[in-house]
């Protein structure tokens, strides 16, 4: 039955010129053309001109890398606003399997029970270079994709900026707080 319906599929296409995008007046790559006063369809990037696929920036910044390996510190100003663009992209990115606080409770995690996300709050990852952290986002590791994809090399860096604020924050002792913010959170453990 299913076999039938086929060619009845394309006869019914032949009638209505599905193909018209495919049928247009349009040139291929490498074609000649007098459009352009070099005879060629295709055209030299302008000088300067940067693939959309790589954006501009030192390559230490682009790669995570120096001379000895993976970069020990960030090589961006960390600033607030770069530390907030790192906690909405951990929001989207990174919270669905290591948790809102980084530390592996989520739902992916209750349910991947052979390997489950860590807790980015463990000592050994605490310990991680920036650079380090970096290329996990960027080239995955092990069942972790990459999000190079979904994150340029900037908020890159801007979720590690967060997730060191994240691990800074989980775990201080209450002396090591400022006096201000010793206050604040003496109020809150009451
Ligand atoms: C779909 C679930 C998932 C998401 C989303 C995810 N991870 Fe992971 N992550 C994992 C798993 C699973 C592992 C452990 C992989 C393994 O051991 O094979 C892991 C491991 C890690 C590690 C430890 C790598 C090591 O060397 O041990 C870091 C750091 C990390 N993730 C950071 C992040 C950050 C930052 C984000 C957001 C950009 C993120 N992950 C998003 C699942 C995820």
């Amino acid at each position: 039955m299913r076999a039938a319906l086929v060619p009845l599929v394309f006869a019914l296409g032949c009638d209505t010129d599905f193909e018209r995008m495919i049928h247009q007046p349009r040139y291929r790559a490498y074609q000649a053309t007098p459009a352009f006063e070099d005879g060629m369809v295709m055209r030299t990037p302008p000088p300067g001109a940067i693939a959309r696929s790589r954006s501009a920036g030192p390559p230490l910044v682009q790669t995570g890398k120096d001379e000895h390996g993976d970069a020990q510190r960030i090589p961006v100003t960390v600033t607030r606003e770069l530390v907030l663009r790192g906690q909405d992209r951990f929001a989207v990115f990174c919270t669905p399997c290591h948790g809102p606080l980084g530390d592996g409770k989520s739902e992916v995690a209750r349910r991947m029970t052979l390997r489950p996300p860590p807790s980015l709050l463990d000592p050994r990852i605490r310990g991680m270079a920036p650079g380090t952290i970096f290329r996990t986002i960027g080239e995955g590791y092990g069942l972790m994709r990459s999000y190079a994809a979904q994150l340029p090399p900037s908020d890159r860096w801007a979720v590690v900026a967060y997730l060191r604020a994240l691990q800074l924050s989980q775990g201080v002792k209450l002396s090591e707080l400022p006096p201000e913010t010793r206050e604040e959170a003496k109020r809150w453990l009451q």
